[in-house]
């Protein structure tokens, strides 16, 4: 499979910042993964994903090393117009997303500033509503909604450019807990249906890692450890950089030591009572 986002040896550093906030970071992301960027605050996820819809460095200066390349192309060497078309993204707070009176108008805001013909446009924006179950709420305005509607309006619009990537920033922050699993479930629907490729930073680890192909846990910059959800979480690391381990995956690890259940796959809490039951009898 290709790989839709290949980042090499990328450093950066902020203007007038005495250290680099990237460092060294290689990653590769084959097509239609779902990938977590994890780790402590200030460690540099927001900023890697500057460097990848393009923000850096067409946005912000600073000293830049290395490449980054979004289904081939570098994005140091393209422009902004190319990049949003190629790279969805969902800022943290939806409210920086709004902008129009009409949740319909709002979803087709980035059509409109490409100049896509009318008929397409519409086209485009039924079939985003489609995908996000809002149609009911197309005349509505946006500054009306709910955090999980607003959030689904920002996404639809996201969506409605046909990006091959997106990268959400702690896009569940806002969110109440059923809003946040809703909308992690849409990302793995969405993967399934479009074949789009995810790289989302996230802390709330116990929802992602379902879904999840990979975790990467960033350090001071760096990239610290890269594994599946299981090896990253079973490994002795992850909680020495700041990785919240989800409570269950806690639960299995010691249950594990004690040979109660296995330590192959993350098992659900109906997974770890099945296995202890069959460990019983
Ligand atoms: N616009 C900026 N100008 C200068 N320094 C910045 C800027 N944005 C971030 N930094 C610095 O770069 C480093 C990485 O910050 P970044 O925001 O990427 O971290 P983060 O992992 O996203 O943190 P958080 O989890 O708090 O969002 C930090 O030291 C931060 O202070
Ligand atoms: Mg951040």
């Amino acid at each position: 499979m290709s790989n839709i986002l290949e980042i090499e040896w990328l450093g950066f550093r902020y203007p007038d910042s005495p250290r680099k906030a990237i460092s060294d970071f290689d990653l590769a992301v084959p097509e239609g993964e779902i990938v977590v960027l994890a780790g402590p605050s200030g460690c540099g996820k927001s900023t890697l994903l500057r460097a990848v819809n393009g923000l850096i460095p067409h946005m912000y200066s600073g000293e830049y090393t290395g490449s980054v390349r979004v289904g081939g192309t570098n994005v140091k060497e393209s422009s902004m117009r190319d990049l949003a078309q190629k790279v969805g993204f969902l800022f943290q707070n939806p409210e920086n997303q709004i902008f129009m009176f009409t949740v319909e108008r709002d979803i087709a805001f980035g059509l409109e500033n490409l100049g896509v013909p009318r008929p397409e446009m519409r086209a485009r924006v039924d079939e985003a509503m489609r995908l996000l179950d809002i149609g009911e709420l197309a005349l509505r305005a946006p500054h009306e909604l709910s955090d999980g509607q607003k959030q689904r309006v920002a996404l639809a619009g996201v969506l409605a450019m046909e990006p091959r990537l997106v990268i959400l920033d702690e896009p569940t922050s806002l969110l109440d807990p059923k809003t946040a699993s809703e909308l992690v479930g849409l990302v793995a629907r969405l993967r399934k249906e479009l074949g789009t490729t995810f790289v989302v930073v996230e802390h709330r680890l116990d929802l992602l890692v379902k879904v999840a192909d990979r975790i990467v846990v960033m350090s001071d910059g760096r990239k610290a450890l890269e594994g599946t959800p299981a090896e990253v979480l079973f490994g002795e690391d992850a909680e020495s950089y700041g990785v919240s381990t989800p409570s269950i995956t806690r639960l299995q690890k010691m249950l594990a030591k004690d040979g109660l259940v296995p330590q192959g796959e993350l098992m659900t809490t109906a997974e770890l009572a099945t296995s202890l039951e069959g460990g019983r009898s």
